[in-house]
């Protein structure tokens, strides 16, 4: 693939001695949609760390935005943090700042717009998550699904070229839940977002995904569009979708026994 908007080549990570990463490589094309699946454990949310410099590899390569930055200094990541958006798993809020001040948290950090257009721009954000008119609310005040979708407004305030999901839509009633697929869809297909998403809900995987890849043993076990996934005789695959639809829950639990 040339110039994807991401690409991992044999990264590596391990925490005291435990080797989570064992050599992950992908690539996720520019305006693409990218899932990774994976059991409780298996180290999503730590590759999704890695692309954003949150975490550096213990070997391997990273690539973003066309720019190598296995060893990106910090001051460098300024420029490139500010094309991306991450949507954290648990939402990250700051729980002494309002509503507005968490979703214009980047807008304040990386520009120097009037206070209207802040406003403006802050209020978009909270229609596009369904949560218009909440601005003035502390983050105490809101329910885990309601903090979630903050969450995804402070991620898409400024616009980014890429946006990364970890696990968007845990926690949201089905409504809630489609409105974050369609929010995906509709950022792809009007400003041309590129988004990797880590998720364990299959109807947002099935519904955003141009291609998903399984993640088990600290490598990409499988990669392939829905259709090919879903359809997929490899055994991690048909082992990872069983053990979802026998219990709506992720029964692998590699890892878990570290402490995850
Ligand atoms: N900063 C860290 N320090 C030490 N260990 C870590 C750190 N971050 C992650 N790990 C370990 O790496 C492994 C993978 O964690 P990760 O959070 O990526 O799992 P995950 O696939 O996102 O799981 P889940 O679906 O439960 O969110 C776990 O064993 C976890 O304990
Ligand atoms: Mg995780």
């Amino acid at each position: 693939m040339s110039d994807p908007a991401v690409a991992l080549r044999g990264v590596e990570k391990s925490f005291r001695g435990h080797a989570v990463l064992r050599g992950v490589d992908l690539a996720v094309a520019r305006g693409e949609t990218f899932t990774i699946l994976g059991g409780s454990g298996s180290g999503k949310s730590v590759c999704l760390k890695h692309m954003i410099g949150l975490l550096r590899a213990d070997a391997g390569r990273v690539s973003l935005l066309g720019t190598d930055v296995t060893a990106l200094r910090e001051h460098a990541w300024v420029a490139l943090r500010r094309r991306c958006g991450m949507v954290f798993q648990g939402a990250a809020l700051f729980d002494s700042l309002s509503v507005l001040e968490n979703v214009a948290f980047p807008l304040r950090h990386h520009e120097r717009w009037p206070e209207p257009r802040v406003r403006e721009r802050v209020a978009a954000c909270l229609e596009a998550v369904g949560l218009p008119g909440i601005e003035a609310m502390l983050p105490a005040e809101l329910s885990g699904g309601m903090r979630k979708r903050v969450g995804v407004a402070r991620a898409i305030a400024l616009e980014p070229e890429l946006v990364l999901y970890d696990e968007p839509t845990t926690g949201l009633d089905p409504a809630n839940a489609r409105r974050i697929s369609e929010l995906i869809l509709a950022l792809n297909e009007r400003l041309h977002v590129t988004s990797i998403v880590v998720t364990h809900d299959l109807d947002l995987c099935f519904a955003v995904s141009d291609r998903l890849a399984l993640l088990k043993s600290g490598r990409i076990a499988a990669c392939g569009n829905v259709d090919e996934m879903r359809g997929s005789a490899n055994p991690d695959v048909r082992a990872y979708f069983e053990g979802i639809q026998d219990d709506g829950e992720v029964r692998e639990a590699e890892g878990e026994a570290h402490g995850s």
